[in-house]
């Protein structure tokens, strides 16, 4: 157990994560972003099922090491250990005011996890959770870099770590007041406070520290020891998650990103395999979901199943968010089991699992729901560790950080499940 906290401010390359003294939680929003006019304007009604264009990734191998993010000394902390630690959930960003929330209770259950998911980090210490890699949604409903402040960059002012972050449907999502023109291009904010080319003060931070982050793209590998996680983009629908043209269907999409998961599989299996790493795959949408409002995407989980099958190898365990709840699924497939993990818990909203559900386990084809889905908000912590038996092992915290309400282990040398 850590005695001592030091608070870890800056990372590798003059980079800042967090506060000194983090002030007190918002009661109020700076911009008021719970208006829902945007829905109404032209170019969305126009063009509220159409899929964007991908943003093309800033380097043709488009991945980016812990080590030149994180302090050195975390990184040997981490290597020395043989054990690394980090966060991930998604649909943080606050909006959801409506007669029965107000906007101070938005943004006191996105501040409830954040707020858990810092003091996490504090109590975990210097061996403790190393970043978080955000699974989509950071701001609702559209996009905008002005709302980046209030569900951002405010309620992570105290989370000093990196963090990573795949966009969600709605980051990505834009509006017009002109039927054929967006005002800005999707992901505009995205880009600019993820994908910055060098670290920096971010226009959307306020007063906030944290520099931006410097990912080659919004699909890209991260490489971190003994664990990599190909993050994806699955577009801006509500349903379903799109991550190529599916034969030509999307042609907007495009299959690029196709080709990058199947390479980073097939670069990543001889470390796997040689017991060096565990590999995660990221998605917002997720494949396989009984939330009552956003179910799974079979064309979505189709394409991760045609390019693990093109690659021979299959990751370790698949996250999503999207789906305001806490689900596991065990994938059966290949003779191999491994776990798919929905945790779209980080505060916006917690959404009950569909009606008339059996109760768990329920297998449907190859997937089994494990257990009931958790509507609870909190995050998951996914540890790797390397010893004689190295595992993979990814808990669901509640936001009291009293409670781990589930968890599985993925024994990476036999493939088994506890
Ligand atoms: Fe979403």
């Amino acid at each position: 157990m850590q005695t001592e906290y030091t608070a870890r401010l800056t990372g590798a390359g003059n980079r800042l994560f967090a506060d000194p003294q983090p002030t007190p939680d918002e009661t109020s929003f700076l911009v008021d972003n719970t208006s829902k006019r945007y829905y109404d304007s032209p170019y969305y009604k126009r063009h509220a099922e159409d899929l964007q264009a991908v943003p093309k990734p800033s380097s043709a191998q488009p991945r980016i090491d812990l080590a030149d993010v994180l302090e050195p000394t975390l990184v040997d902390v981490i290597t020395h250990a043989g054990r690394i630690s980090f966060h991930a959930v998604g649909d943080t960003g606050a909006a959801k005011v409506d007669p029965f929330q107000s906007a101070a209770k938005a943004i006191a259950n996105e501040a409830s996890v954040a707020d858990a998911m810092s003091a996490d980090v504090r109590r975990g210490g210097l061996a403790g959770p190393a970043f978080f890699f955000h699974l989509g949604d950071l701001v609702y409903y559209f996009g905008e870099g002005r709302y980046y402040y209030d569900q951002f960059y405010e309620p992570f002012r105290g989370y000093d770590r990196p963090i990573f972050a795949i966009p969600g449907n709605h980051d990505g999502m834009v509006f017009g007041s002109q039927p054929d023109t967006p005002k800005v291009k999707t992901l505009t904010a995205f880009l600019r406070n993820f994908c910055s080319a060098t670290p920096g003060p971010s226009p959307d931070a306020g007063a906030v520290m944290r520099t931006t982050m410097t990912q080659p793209g919004v699909y890209f590998t991260l490489d971190a020891p003994f664990v990599s996680i190909i993050g994806l983009y699955t577009n801006v629908l509500e349903g379903p998650g799109v991550i190529s043209s599916q034969g030509g269907v999307y042609p907007t999409v495009g299959d690029d990103q196709l080709a990058f998961l199947t390479a980073e599989l097939t670069r990543l299996a001889p470390a796997r395999k040689a017991l060096e790493r565990a590999v995660i795959v990221a998605t917002h949408h997720p494949p396989a979901s009984v939330d009552s409002v956003h179910g799974g995407s079979t064309g979505l989980a189709d394409d991760l199943d045609k390019a693990c099958t093109a690659a021979g190898f299959w990751p370790d365990a698949v996250l999503s968010g999207h789906a305001h709840l806490y689900q596991r699924f065990t994938r059966a497939t290949g003779g191999r089991r491994f776990p798919y993990v929905v945790a779209g818990s980080g505060g916006y909203s917690a959404t009950k699992p569909k009606a008339g559900l059996a109760p768990a386990p329920v297998t449907v084809g190859e997937y089994t729901l494990e257990r009931d889905p958790i509507v609870e908000f909190g995050y998951l912590t996914v540890t790797v560790t390397m010893s004689t038996r190295p595992t993979l092992k990814i808990e669901f915290n509640d936001r009291t950080n009293t409670q781990t309400h589930d968890s599985v282990t993925v024994y990476l040398k036999s493939g088994k499940l506890s």
